[in-house]
């Protein structure tokens, strides 16, 4: 990102400074993570004065953050798939273990989804698609 970033003049000092120095220090937990109690501190200080960004500190947190990027470009890779006239379907419930063989993925990476893109097929769905009432997902306030 910052290469990228820096090969190109117009970029604002604003952007440069995002990926060189806050992304750095928000995503940095530090050797065994060590820098978290104190991130814990900080944040937690910090947030007593003004508004601040609680996490993430926790390992866990760090899942989220990944599996929520990723699901986002999942969602995007899947409308430019029906932009193309393909039709896909996301799903869990794979044996993860073979998977990451199969793709000479590390033990420790996390997969997110197994997207399964096609040619929409006459009754190939098994269930008429359904939508619950908007109202239930968008709160206004
Ligand atoms: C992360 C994720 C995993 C899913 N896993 C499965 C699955 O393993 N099997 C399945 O039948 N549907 C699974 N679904 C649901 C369907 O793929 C699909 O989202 C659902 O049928 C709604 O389709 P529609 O948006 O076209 O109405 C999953 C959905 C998501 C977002």
């Amino acid at each position: 990102m910052l290469a990228h970033l820096r090969s190109n003049p117009q970029t604002s000092e604003k952007a440069i400074q995002y990926f060189d120095k806050i992304t750095k220090l928000v995503y940095n937990h530090g050797p065994l993570g060590l820098f978290r109690p104190f991130k814990w501190l900080w944040f937690t200080a910090r947030g007593w004065i003004q508004p601040t960004p609680r996490e993430p500190i926790s390992l866990a947190h760090m899942d989220v953050w990944a599996h929520k990027s990723t699901a986002l470009a999942c969602q995007t890779f899947m409308l430019a798939m029906r932009a193309e006239g393909y039709d896909s379907c996301p799903m869990e419930g794979f044996d993860s273990k073979r998977v990451k063989l199969l793709l000479g993925l590390p033990r420790r990476a996390g997969i997110t989804m197994a997207i399964s893109i096609g040619k929409r097929a006459e009754g190939g769905i098994y269930n008429e698609r359904f939508r619950f009432p908007q109202k239930d997902f968008i709160h206004e306030h």
